[in-house]
């Protein structure tokens, strides 16, 4: 239990933004990381003050060193903890009375070996002081802005606009020293390791409102609340991006064992990020080269992007990569490429992409820039130039920079790929110094304009709307799931599961429960034939399996018949099964067959699925997820990104399934799962008869597990 809780933000400034530090811990031994984080403050030109403390220490690296935390006089902000595990509860009570506000905890040995007691130990002393604990496992803080290195990594990162959260130490350091190599710049580093206080939601909120932060770059193990991480992102004024790892079931595995927390299934988290509006990487190289674009460029707003290239090979080369990611080239409209062809050769080409040759210097590449910057059509540029020797690269990057400028425009997004040596590596480094992403492949220079265009989609998504339906009838539902549990079950008939659904409005078929044979033949009778007769029972999950199911049945006779020849294979297959009786069931007549699904996930809670059924479930797996509720546009977009979207649509010559009711049963499917979250944990409708557009779609079977209470 926390108590006093203080403004978290305020807190949370005393963490990134100290202005005094203790190093508990500190050692005047080489090599020992309470020596480097005293030694890397102090080489970092840190401005606040800094107190070592150490019980056997007068002076560490010529700071007067302090026997305890008490004994300072001064305020301290943060302290930076650097002793053994066991020591460290002693501390935070040593530094909650001093009046310490963040409390950085480098040390490892807890909830990531299994000692989750001593770490929550540790934070309820620290929260209890109105303390917030920052690990602990953590490599540290480093700040370029804030001159401050209050780590164990070997120097402040390579400077720049991007802040980066790490959930591995061990990557944080090596992405440090990769930031120069790179050229990609960083003024914060966060190493949040076991997140047993901070997580990653808050350090996102804190860097939302820091003005030297200009796009979060996430690398994510798992989340131990998914929800409060969609919400955080989703009011994020800068963009976000996330390279996840831990995506295949093995990796999800290792993931688990390395930071001690859940990693999600890769389906899920995807969709989240999605749902939150951030922006995903593939790998680190990608989250490097996607972080360059977004911290430096405005998202891609529309879907024209155009291409000007000295080289045909890597004109082709970016347009196939433009089609791979999402923004396909189409050609420039006349007037753009009238003007265009002024600044080419005869022999150049003004479609898209648009080749002002070989010959090119740098006067072509600056009017066709500062041109097609101003244009209206053209929404995100692509530069592209090969090395030759009638140009001169760093000309051709100053030019580019200078169009830019002239052009006036501040809204719409270039980057540039430089194909060449030493020179063009060079040229590519001034143009990221003066704000343009440069890069070494048409391919990369691409891929980061896909990252600005998917930047703006998601972040158009955010303005979705959740759906609330009227008629709900929850009361119902509770008395249906309330009556099973009192039966002893933690599941649902089918019967009752279509009871649920129609209490949250899904479209069901008729179905009665019959428990003699002439109430099977009068419930017939009233549905009409012909009709669908399957047992309930609690006990026969797998109805078809145990001979429980007769389809087609047309007339009374038939509905004799089957009612004793299911009661009979239903007593074979189980003899003790409990049977509840027989449902009869409205035969619904062909529909396409897909299926609608739930699942109570340990990171986001109710999480739902829809995909086609039959087959494509089976083996294809073509299934997508959403964290609920899910918005009617996210419910039209899944029904759209499922491989099998044109069969909806009406492929080969047959006619468009009705996806507005689809979509609109997603959502209603989605409301039920996430209003019934404290008692269900699995559910599926399946399969679910999709008709012709304004026909609708028919709940032809339903299962729900309930939670166990
Ligand atoms: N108050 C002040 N100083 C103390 C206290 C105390 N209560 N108790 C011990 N100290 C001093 C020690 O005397 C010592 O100083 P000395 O060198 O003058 O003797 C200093 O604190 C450090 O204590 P040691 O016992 O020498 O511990 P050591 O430095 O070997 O290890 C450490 C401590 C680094 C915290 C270790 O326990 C640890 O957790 N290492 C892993 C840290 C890590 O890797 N974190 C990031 C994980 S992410 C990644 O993979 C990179």
């Amino acid at each position: 239990m926390r108590r006093n809780k203080v403004d978290k933000s305020k807190i949370l400034d005393s963490i990134f933004q100290p202005k005094s530090i203790a190093v508990v811990g500190a050692s005047a031994t080489p090599g020992k990381i309470g020596y480097t984080v005293v030694k890397n403050l102090i080489e970092s030109k840190y401005e606040g003050k800094v107190y070592p403390i150490n019980p056997s220490a007068t002076e560490i690296l010529g700071l007067k060193c302090y026997p305890s935390i008490e004994e300072v006089a001064g305020e301290i902000d943060a302290a930076v903890i650097t002793t053994p595990a066991k020591t460290v509860l002693g501390i935070t009570e040593q530094c909650g009375k001093k009046g310490v506000k963040g409390f950085i905890v480098i040390t490892s040995g807890f909830g990531e070996v299994g000692d989750h007691e001593l770490e929550e130990q540790i934070v309820e002393t620290a929260n209890r002081f109105g303390m917030r604990v920052l690990g602990p496992n953590i490599v540290g803080v480093l700040s370029n802005s804030g001159k401050m290195n209050a780590s164990f990594a070997p120097f402040l990162p390579f400077n720049g606009k991007a802040a980066l959260v790490s959930q591995s130490g061990a990557l944080l350091i090596a992405l440090d020293a990769a930031s120069y190599t790179r050229g990609v710049g960083f003024d914060k580093l966060v190493s949040i390791g076991n997140m047993s206080d901070i997580d990653i939601a808050d350090t996102i909120e804190w860097l939302n409102k820091d003005d030297q932060t200009f796009c979060i770059s996430l690398y994510v193990e798992g989340f131990k609340n998914g929800r409060s991480f969609i919400d955080v992102c989703k009011k994020a004024q800068k963009p976000i991006i996330a390279l996840k790892a831990g995506v295949s079931a093995h990796g999800a595995a290792a993931a688990a064992s390395h930071t001690g927390s859940l990693a999600g299934a890769a389906k899920i988290y995807g969709s989240a990020f999605q749902q939150a509006g951030v922006v995903q990487a593939t790998d680190l190289d990608n989250l490097f080269d996607r972080t360059l674009a977004l911290s430096l460029q405005p998202s891609l707003r529309g879907e024209h992007l155009l291409i000007i290239t000295n080289g045909g090979g890597v004109g082709v080369l970016a347009t196939d990569a433009a089609e791979r990611y999402g923004i396909p080239l189409t050609f420039a409209p006349e007037d753009v490429q009238a003007e265009l062809k002024k600044h080419m050769p005869d022999f150049g080409s003004a479609k898209n992409p648009v080749d002002i040759t070989g010959q090119a210097g740098t006067e072509w590449y600056v009017d066709a820039v500062r041109y097609a910057m101003a244009h209206p059509w053209v929404d995100g540029l692509v530069v592209l130039y090969c090395e030759t020797a009638v140009s001169n690269p760093q000309e051709i990057a100053e030019g580019i920079h200078q169009a830019v400028l002239e052009s006036g425009i501040k809204d719409k997004p270039i980057t540039v790929s430089y194909v060449g040596g030493e020179k063009s590596d060079n040229a590519m480094k001034w143009l990221v110094e003066h704000g343009i992403p440069a890069y070494a492949a048409p391919d990369t220079a691409i891929n980061a304009m896909a990252a600005l265009r998917e930047y703006a989609r998601v972040q158009e998504m955010l303005n979705d709307k959740e759906v609330i339906y009227d008629g709900v009838d929850r009361e119902k539902a509770l008395k249906i799931i309330a009556d099973a549990r009192a039966d002893g079950r933690d599941s649902l008939t089918e019967v009752e599961a279509k009871q649920v659904f129609a209490a949250y409005g899904l479209p069901i078929t008729q179905n009665y429960l019959a428990k003699t044979e002439d109430q099977a033949v009068e419930l017939a009778q009233k549905i009409g034939y012909p009709v669908v007769m399957k047992v309930v029972s609690p006990d026969i999950l797998h109805k078809s399996d145990a001979g429980g199911v007769k389809v087609n049945v047309k007339d009374e006779q038939g509905v004799r018949e089957a009612f004793k020849t299911i009661m009979a294979n239903s007593k074979a297959y189980k003899a003790n099964a409990n049977i509840h009786g027989i449902v009869i069931q409205e035969m619904a007549p062909w529909g396409t067959e897909v299926i609608l699904g739930s699942v109570n996930d340990a990171t986001f809670g109710p999480t739902m699925m829809f995909g086609l059924g039959g087959i494509f479930v089976e083996v294809l797996k073509d299934v997508t997820f959403r964290v609920t509720p899910v918005s009617s546009n996210q419910a039209t977009r899944m029904i759209g990104e499922i491989r099998g979207a044109p069969i909806l649509a009406g492929a080969r010559g047959e006619k468009p399934r009705d996806r507005d009711a689809l979509a609109k049963t997603i959502c209603q499917y989605s409301n039920m799962v996430l209003d019934l979250a404290d008692e269900i944990t699995e559910s599926d409708a399946n399969p679910v008869l999709v008709y012709e557009n304004g026909q609708g779609l028919k709940v032809v079977d339903a299962r729900i597990i309930l939670k166990k209470k």
